[in-house]
């Protein structure tokens, strides 16, 4: 059976739907959604690769919107127009640049077919460059979970306002994944994403490393640097790690957000910036705040849309799809496995994963390196065989291989938790928590 490809139209009447329709194009199915909003959604939920927007006059669409929609990197455009608008009551050369062909109308089957064809070529070799192409989730992200679909809903809409984000998570859950997301889905796709990490960052470097510098500012300010606010203008600035920057940068960067000028050490010339701010962390702000570590009024600078990823344990039923897809990514060529076993899957959906999905990708890794089996074992993986009561629950076999694998480690390792984390593959934050809550007597 050949497959079906599929079309999304944007049309406000729904009388050039109607005509497409009647055309039967064979190999094609389309969509109709009659608002941009309408049309973000259904793109986020399931990508169409070819989108067609019907115009019957310049000002069909809102110009912010329509770009916002058409800014969308893995979709090819085509606008369906009277011929009259491509020559006397114009359409704006800014939208016209963002399609990739017209078709005037009335609707020419011939014509139109080979117009789709094309777009429809080129789409799919753009696609398979971004990488995401996958019906068990959505915005490039694996999981079809409740906790996903929530999650998903709630990037419908961050993509489709400009306000900062805050994104919080366990260690390795996906909370760049997120924020990378939002920028290739939102308006400022075509704008630079610029990750910064304020935790890896020596204290005596971040201004430097966030406002930049000019020449001679300093003794070895060589070069003139640009910070990464600017870098970052026009686009995305990714702040992983906020909880980490120092009280006094973070008066800079309010500041820096507050005025949107930034001023390079050793300048006194105030520069404009444009940037979307997302932030992440894995600690609990509100609670910095209260302790005094972390400024109030920044916290609420970025805290207007807050995304929470849901950690591993807290959606079992994604896990087959992500260990297969991480599984795809990391074999090699000279891997001998061919899959997991039974044992081994069934090991993974008893597992904590206090690492989350990095945990599980290092985890597949080493097992396809160090595996001879066909079918990777729980002992591949570093996990233990789940043989669990009938009685017991899976909750309750998940802390009892939890603490087994905790202390055995541990005592591996002689209790030197920095050891036992990296055995782990976790952090040494996470492994306090986990010692903690599972009151391990160290
Ligand atoms: N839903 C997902 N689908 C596919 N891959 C994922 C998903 N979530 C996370 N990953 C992968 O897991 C790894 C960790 O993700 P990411 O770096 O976004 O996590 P993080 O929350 O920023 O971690 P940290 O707190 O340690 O910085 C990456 O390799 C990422 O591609
Ligand atoms: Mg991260």
């Amino acid at each position: 059976m050949k497959l079906q490809r599929r079309g999304l139209v944007l049309d406000g009447s729904g009388v050039i739907f109607a005509e497409l329709e009647a055309l039967g194009l064979a190999g094609w199915a389309f969509q109709m959604v009659s608002t941009i909003d309408a049309a973000l959604k259904a793109l986020s939920r399931d990508p169409a690769i070819i989108g067609l927007v019907a115009f019957d006059s310049p000002h069909a669409w809102p110009a912010a919107e329509l770009d916002q929609l058409l800014a969308r990197p893995d979709v090819e455009w085509i606008a369906l127009l009277e011929e009259g608008l491509l020559r006397g009551e114009r359409l704006s050369p800014e939208v016209l640049r963002n399609f990739h062909d017209f078709h005037s109308l009335p609707l020419d089957r011939a014509r139109l077919g080979c117009t789709l064809g094309h777009a429809h070529g080129k789409a799919a070799l753009l696609r398979s460059e971004v990488g995401q192409c996958s019906d068990l989730g959505a915005y490039g992200m694996t999981g079809s979970s409740p906790k996903m679909r929530q999650l998903y809903r709630q990037i419908d809409k961050v993509i489709t306002v400009d306000a900062p984000v805050l994104i919080g998570g366990e260690s390795g859950s996906g909370k760049e994944l997120v924020a990378r997301a939002i920028h290739r889905y939102s308006a400022r796709a075509h704008g630079p994403f610029i990750a910064m990490n304020c935790g890896a960052i020596s204290p005596g470097l971040i201004h430097s490393e966030l406002f930049g510098y000019e020449r001679g500012a300093f003794t070895g300010a060589s070069q003139r640097k640009v910070g990464n606010v600017e870098a970052a203008s026009g686009g995305v600035l990714f702040l992983d790690e906020i909880g980490d920057l120092p009280l006094e940068m973070q008066a800079s960067l309010l500041r820096a957000l507050q005025d949107r000028t930034i001023t390079r050490v050793g300048s006194t010339e105030r520069l404009h910036v444009d940037v979307r701010v997302i932030a992440a962390t894995h600690v609990d702000l509100a609670r910095a705040v209260s302790d005094g570590r972390f400024r109030e009024d920044l916290f609420y600078r970025l805290n207007v849309v807050r995304l929470k990823v849901p950690a591993l344990r807290e959606r079992v039923e994604d896990l087959p799809a992500l260990a297969q897809q991480v599984f795809e990514e990391c074999r090699g060529k000279g891997a001998q496995a061919r899959g997991f076993s039974s044992a081994a899957m069934n090991a993974m959906m008893a597992h904590s994963w206090p690492g989350n999905v990095r945990e599980l990708r290092n985890r597949v890794q080493h097992a396809l390196v160090m595996s001879d089996n066909r079918l990777l074992t729980p002992a591949d993986l570093g996990l233990v065989e789940v043989v669990g009561s009938v009685d017991s629950t899976l909750g309750e076999r998940r802390t009892a291989v939890e603490r087994e694998l905790i202390e055995a480690s541990l005592k591996k390792c002689r209790n030197n938790v920095s050891a036992t984390a990296r055995q782990l593959g976790v952090s040494r934050v996470t492994l306090y928590r986990m010692i903690d809550r599972l009151k391990i007597v160290l």
